[in-house]
């Protein structure tokens, strides 16, 4: 590889983040900022249950696609991934629990279930597609949903803000750096280059229309 590769890479990834950084600008509806309070801790509530779910998921998906990142210093990163998923699935879970919930009794949405099948299933593409997809695109759009989550919860739950705050952000940054990563070490020609704009771009699409089908249901049921 190059020195210029390098330098063309670097700023391919920058120029990447910045574009899925515009096209999220007003888009997680997820939560609603100015809404009564009552309303609001209602919507973090939804936003928690679903999240037990999706914490779930995403150790389903990181074993389904370990076997096929051929690539060993992205594959080397991925189990511990995996263990951080499974530990905030559990935490989540429990925090519910204490909340006097049963976070098994929570039907998960069906469109986010059909976007965990669709990234299970793109398990045989290629590695610079899955790690732009999920990592690059979905775990750093997922740092900027806790943050927000964070801020709006802090008055309202402080206890879970905490625990998003100190046991699960952190471990998100990771992710996400995982993903910047993958594409630094395999984006450096124009083809992977437009594969990973363009599995990035399908991804945020995609993700777009499962926060707006989970307001919907946030809004009707609470
Ligand atoms: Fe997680
Ligand atoms: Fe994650």
């Amino acid at each position: 590889m190059t020195r210029s590769r390098d330098r063309g890479t670097e700023s391919f990834v920058k120029e990447l983040a910045e574009q899925n950084k515009a096209f999220w600008v007003g888009r997680d509806v997820r939560l609603d900022a100015d809404a009564p309070p009552e309303v609001l801790l209602s919507q973090i509530r939804y936003r928690m249950r679903q999240g037990v779910y999706n914490e779930l998921r995403s150790v389903e998906l990181i074993a389904a696609w370990i076997p096929t990142v051929r690539e060993r210093e992205i594959r080397e990163l991925l189990p511990r991934q995996l263990e951080d998923e499974q530990r905030h699935y559990q935490l989540l879970r429990q925090r519910l629990r204490e909340l006097g919930e049963d976070a098994d009794a929570y039907e998960p949405l069906p469109e986010w279930q059909a976007l965990f099948d669709w990234l299970v299933a793109c398990r045989a593409r290629p590695t610079v597609e899955k790690l732009a997809m999920f990592q690059f695109a979905g775990e750093t759009q997922s740092c900027e949903g806790f943050e927000t989550l964070i801020r709006l919860a802090k008055d309202l739950d402080p206890e879970t803000a905490h625990l998003y705050r100190t046991q699960i952000l952190p471990d998100e940054y990771r992710h996400a750096a995982i993903g910047r990563q993958a594409l630094l070490l395999l984006a450096d020609t124009p083809e992977r280059q437009a594969q990973a704009r363009a599995a990035c771009r399908e991804m945020n699409v995609r993700v777009f229309g499962t926060y707006q089908a989970h307001r919907a249901r946030s809004d009707r049921k609470g």
